[in-house]
């Protein structure tokens, strides 16, 4: 590959990568299967090695994902959350054993092989005995406060249990996975379809979704539940192996693995993933592999970790089932956003329970790399409940007669020439009045998850769309009740209802309607994080890319610059400046979260610029410190920056401060501003 052609995949990989995060981690919807993540990383990290110059000076993508979101406080773990590197091998469990034994300088090792809970990762923190905190891995540093959420979990003592004499620590932090059973997952699941709500996927999605629920209240109806399986900090030490730890974690009436393996050599340990593999189906909860881990915790300490992972440990996940079929057609679907996803049309064969028909092939780099075409036998997977992929083509079987595949040139719907957005995978039909795009912009915006708006199922947005009555999003506001009446008899109720329920859209929390533009990479997360940082929506319409991202770090926590870009770019487009017009115009007045609490806020309504190197605080903290106190962060000074905090070594911001005359102050000022509770 040329230094261009290294280039352009880097980029495209880290945005994938982003992407993928922010479904996984933050939104708990996930497209891929966590085979196919491992994949994108593994390339990122072979091409970032081959080609260091390439790479800069760090690579983008953090060790581990960020599941932080807006709405809770968080708090820094006493020990990194770390994640586990992954195998799929007995041969690839067998060079860790390997690598272990050559680093400790010990032939016999003695391990421990555990289920891996496919679920969402807390840490519990027990203070005297007592469960005073609960917060998820977050960042691996620092994690979201679950507390309240966890306390509704009701397997979950809030004490532990000393009646046969356990020791109980000062402090301990004791890491695990919160659940949700499978009959649970489909009573909730079972609800949502009645409610006419997005179904969740799988139990994971469900349970990671719930435990960051806003509302305890919401959580307690949901049977979430928990497996404890590993010590974070404690002091003073109660256990010196693993297996000791499991031991207590029992004795304090905690709930553990239903069952673990000591093992001694990496034979046992084969021996144990394999008997797991029989046994995990009858387990309450769902496993995805199993952990292997040294049970010493002197050998642990001994092994040391990478910045990702310990080396004391490893996942072995299982296969997920797969079966061979044929590619009958290679139909072509376009998204709300213009992007044209390339679907399989599959001669139906059972998998994992279900028939499956169709299955993703993601994008026309996909079908290329795996060279796929219609006609070929090809091995379908499902992992979880996530759609099914297409892993690879048995070309032994492939017919002299399968051509390869072309992508088409034009939508399929439209017929618009498609386009490649640079950096992008993805090609997408440019023309936004595409009716389909229309018809899916719609149904996106007035969803559960955006505008929330009764009545408008696809059906009637159908029937909207087709009438020509709705053509552009802000149209739903104009809907006339005479029309509404046009299309039935006995309809005038409903209509009433569906006119009721789009007024009171127009008052929504300004999150939907961030969520329900459709932007690019913005999933709900994302949109809560921006309604909290900007507040109003012609002020994120008018950011800019530095309002985002400055000097290479983010500003606005959970927002990378893949998706500034794609922010900025989307209110670029005179389109969608003229969207955000129409939608003020047609009386839609979103309401910013927490309006009240904030206007009486320290910096309420402060917007502050940093610049130069602060003698304490780092960029991030002060500006943490300035959302807190309900103010903004931007990046380029203006006549509306309140205050330029410089340090440092201030350069051209500070000049403009100065020519602007705004404010400067330094760190003390700043601190002092903050204690006194006003700017
Ligand atoms: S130990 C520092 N044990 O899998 C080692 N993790 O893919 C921390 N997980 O982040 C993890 N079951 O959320 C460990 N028995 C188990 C587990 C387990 C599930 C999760 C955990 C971890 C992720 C890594």
């Amino acid at each position: 590959m040329n230094a261009t052609a290294v280039h352009a995949r880097l980029r495209q990989l880290r945005a994938e990568i982003a992407r993928h995060d922010e479904l996984y981690y933050r939104a708990a919807t996930p497209e891929i299967t966590d085979r196919d993540y491992d994949r994108l990383k593994e390339e990122l990290a072979a091409l970032e090695a081959q080609f260091p110059a390439q790479t800069g000076a760090a690579s983008l993508t953090p060790a581990v994902g960020d599941d932080r979101l807006a709405g809770f406080t968080t708090y820094r773990h006493r020990l990194p959350m770390q994640s586990l590197d992954n195998t799929y091998s007995e041969e690839e469990l067998r060079a860790f054993h390997a690598r272990l034994v050559k680093q400790l300088g010990r032939e016999e090792l003695a391990y421990v092989v555990e289920p891996k809970i496919d679920g969402l990762a807390v840490s519990l923190t027990f203070e005297r005995g007592q469960l005073v905190r609960a917060t998820t891995r977050g960042n691996g540093e620092e994690g979201d406060d679950v507390t309240a959420n966890v306390r509704t979990i009701h397997s979950l003592p809030h004490h532990l249990a000393t009646a046969d004499g356990a020791p109980v620590p000062d402090i301990i932090e004791i890491r695990g996975e919160i659940y949700l059973t499978t009959a649970e997952f489909q009573r909730i699941n079972q609800a949502r379809e009645e409610a006419g709500a997005a179904l969740y996927a799988n139990p994971r999605n469900l349970a990671a979704g719930t435990v960051k629920l806003l509302d305890s209240k919401e959580v307690a109806q949901r049977k979430l539940e928990i497996v404890l399986y590993g010590l974070g900090f404690c002091e003073p030490a109660v256990a010196d192996s693993q297996s000791d730890f499991h031991t207590l974690v029992k004795r304090w009436r905690l709930p553990t693995v239903e069952r673990l393996w000591p093992a001694q050599g990496i034979d046992a340990v084969c021996a144990a993933v394999r008997e797991l593999d029989h046994l995990r189906h009858s387990f309450h909860y769902g496993t995805d592999g199993a952990v292997v881990k040294l049970d010493e915790f002197a050998l642990q300490r001994e092994a040391g970790r990478t910045a990702k992972a310990p080396r004391w440990a490893i996942a072995y996940k299982f296969e997920p089932e797969r079966a061979e079929t044929r590619i009958n057609a290679i139909t072509v679907q376009v998204g709300r956003t213009g992007v044209l996803t390339p679907v399989a049309e599959l001669e139906p064969v059972t998998l994992s329970g279900s028939t499956v028909a169709r299955a993703t092939l993601h994008n026309r780099d996909e079908i290329e790399r795996k060279d796929i075409r219609v006609g070929d036998y090809v091995l379908v997977e499902k992992a979880g409940e996530i759609i099914p992929a297409v892993i690879e083509v048995n070309k032994a079987r492939r017919r002299p007669e399968c051509v390869p595949y072309r992508f088409p040139e034009h939508c399929p719907v439209c017929g618009t020439g498609v386009i490649q957005i640079e950096g992008e995978v993805a090609l997408r039909c440019p023309n936004a009045n595409c009716p389909t795009q229309v018809r899916r912009r719609l149904t996106h915006f007035v969803s559960k998850s955006a505008l929330d708006i009764d009545g408008l199922g696809t059906a009637m947005v159908d029937e909207l769309v087709g009438r020509g009555w709705v053509k552009e999003l802000p149209d739903i506001f104009e809907l006339r009740r005479a029309d509404l009446l046009s299309l039935g008899k006995n309809v005038e109720k409903s209509a009433d209802n569906l006119l009721a329920a789009i007024e009171a859209g127009k008052q929504c929390e300004l999150w939907r309607l961030i969520h329900g533009l459709g932007i690019p990479h913005v999933g709900v997360a994302a949109a809560k994080d921006l309604a909290a940082h900007f507040r109003d929506l012609q002020a994120l319409a008018d950011a800019k890319l530095e309002d985002f991202v400055a000097e290479k770090t983010t500003i606005i926590s959970g927002i990378g610059e893949v998706m500034a870009r794609a922010i900025t770019g989307f209110f670029n487009e005179p389109r969608n400046r003229a969207l955000v017009l129409d939608l003020l115009h047609a009386g839609v007045r979103p309401v910013a979260p927490d309006a009240r609490a904030a206007s009486s806020a320290t910096f309420a309504g402060k917007t502050f610029v940093l610049t130069g190197t602060l003698p304490s605080l780092t960029r991030e903290e002060a500006a943490a410190l300035i959302e807190a106190a309900g103010g903004k962060v931007a990046g380029s000074v203006s006549k509306r920056t309140s205050f330029v905090l410089a340090g440092e070594a201030a350069g051209s911001k500070l000049e403009k401060a100065r020519a602007l005359s705004v404010a400067v102050i330094d760190e003390a000022e700043f601190m002092r501003m903050l204690a006194a509770g006003s700017a």
